[in-house]
């Protein structure tokens, strides 16, 4: 833990301080983001039911996405000079998504993963005030582009619960 200060050899027109607090605003979804591609790995394994094939296939599209996605976050985060969190440790202390407990009915875990999409949307969004004032453009461009498949995906496993 004791390294992660922002690097000050870093000279990129962005303050340390700002670096310092758009990382931990990053560090937050990167979290969010592991956890639910877990969850919805962790899915994709033990779904059940009629439903079986058309949710096994859509939550492996979905938990194929959030890996890459949690590549860019992590890298981003490098960027800015900060180390990135890599353990279940300190993805449990920064994560607001709940781990999945025991295996829910089909339905449930739609209800689970619509939440944890919504979740992931409510941090990043959270962060973006931060990019404006320290013109983080590459941070904003990321966090749209989380936003946007987040609120997608989310409307997606809404419309399987008939809303
Ligand atoms: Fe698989």
């Amino acid at each position: 833990m004791a390294k992660k200060i922002a690097s000050p050899a870093v000279n990129i027109g962005i303050s340390d301080k700002d670096r310092k607090k758009i990382a931990d605003g990053l560090s937050h979804l990167l979290a969010d983001t592991y956890t639910l591609y877990l969850k919805t790995h962790n899915f994709h394994w033990n779904v059940t039911g009629p439903m079986f094939n058309t949710l096994h296939l859509m939550f492996e599209g979905q938990y194929t996405e959030l890996a890459l996605a949690v590549d860019s976050i992590a890298e981003r985060i490098r960027a800015l000079g900060v180390y990135a969190p890599g353990s279940y440790r300190e993805f449990a202390k920064l994560s607001s998504i709940p781990e999945a407990d025991g295996i829910p009915v089909a339905e449930e875990m739609i209800r689970q993963l619509v939440e944890g999409q919504e979740a992931v949307v409510r941090t990043a969004r959270a962060i973006f005030p931060l990019t404006d004032g320290a013109n983080d453009e590459p941070t904003a461009d990321l966090l749209t582009q989380r936003m946007q498949i987040h609120e997608k995906t989310a409307w997606m496993l809404r419309a399987m619960l008939g809303q």
